[in-house]
């Protein structure tokens, strides 16, 4: 008898009927795993923040197959020409943009505000499902709220359980950070979140400076003290006072060595296995600059510390 491996094909259409009858899946995605509903199914959606332990205030990213359906078919109103721009040299890929919302953007993904963020993920899996479903599928990271994002097909196991009527495995995700975010509804385009897209990489794009907001704004949870946390104290030291400390047996995550990139891609499972440890403190190196996905990097340690 021949075992059969279902193919990309057949995972998604199993996957999209779930989300057409209000079902959730856990889908992988080049940045984290997201945990996916139907965008148009208000119900859905409440049962994905319920699932997450989310408020209900804080909104969530719309994922589509393409361009054209995240600009030009009713997600988005009024889009500007920095996000053709963006959609044009990022999508697929790690980059979400905020954009004034259309009638498809329901209240209960945008958290009521007049605007909506979308996206088209880069990975082979997420793209099929999306394609075979066809719509819009809200899906934040697939972990407990404040959690640090699953990476992997066991991290989502971990934190939902039972709680989710398929988990798509996709292997380890490739970026290891989530997207970029960039507001693009104001005057001035800002980025919200620094992610899987270097900021340096938008503003070349865009052929201006984009500026990091960082303020406390309920609009972005990940902005919330202790987010992205494990559940050992994460404490940002300097280099010299690690090596001390090391010597006295503490635990230390020196992300400052080694390329940026690598270390995002490993940075949640570096986190997460400090509390399989049983790690009580973890002493952390921030890595400098802004090359590659060293921003992002600083970013998610420096929450995990709640020094956001
Ligand atoms: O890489 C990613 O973006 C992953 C994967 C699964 O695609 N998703 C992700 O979703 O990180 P989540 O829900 O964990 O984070 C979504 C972020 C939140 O910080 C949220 O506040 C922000 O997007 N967001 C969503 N809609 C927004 C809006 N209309 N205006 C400003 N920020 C928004
Ligand atoms: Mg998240």
């Amino acid at each position: 008898m021949r075992r059969s491996v279902s193919s990309n094909t057949e995972i998604a259409a199993k996957a999209s009927a779930i989300l057409r009858r209000g079902g959730l899946v856990a889908l992988p995605t080049e940045t984290v795993y997201g945990l996916a509903a139907d965008a148009e199914n208000d119900d859905a959606v409440r049962r994905v923040f319920a699932v997450k332990g989310r408020p209900s205030t804080h909104p969530v990213i719309v994922h589509v197959a393409d361009a054209r359906t995240a600009l030009d078919a009713g997600f988005a109103r009024e889009v500007p020409e920095a996000a053709r721009l963006l959609a044009a040299a990022c999508w697929p890929g790690p980059l979400t943009l905020v954009l004034r919302r259309g009638a498809r953007a329901h209240d209960v993904v945008t958290g009521g505000q007049d605007t909506v963020a979308l996206r088209v993920p880069a990975h082979p899996l997420a793209l099929a499902v999306l394609e075979a479903f066809g719509g819009g599928v809200a899906a934040p990271s697939a972990n407990r709220f404040g959690h640090a994002s699953p990476t992997t097909a066991a991290h989502v196991r971990t934190d939902l359980g039972e709680d989710v009527e398929l988990v798509v495995d996709g292997g380890a995700c490739g970026i290891g950070v989530e997207s970029t975010i960039v507001d693009l509804s104001r005057e001035t385009p800002v980025v919200l979140r620094p992610g899987g897209v270097p900021r340096e990489r938008v503003a070349a794009i865009l052929g201006r400076d984009v500026p990091l907001e960082t303020s406390l704004s309920v609009r972005v949870p990940g902005s919330l003290a202790t987010h992205y946390a494990p559940r050992a104290e994460v404490r940002i030291v300097e280099r010299a006072e690690a090596e001390e400390k090391r010597k006295e047996g503490g635990e230390i995550f020196d992300a400052g060595v080694g390329d940026p990139d690598v270390v995002a891609r490993q940075l949640y499972a570096r986190l997460r296995d400090a509390d399989a440890r049983g790690i009580d403190v973890l002493l952390v190196v921030l890595p400098e600059g802004t090359a590659g996905l060293a921003e992002a990097v600083r970013d998610r340690l420096r929450r995990a510390a709640g020094m956001g």
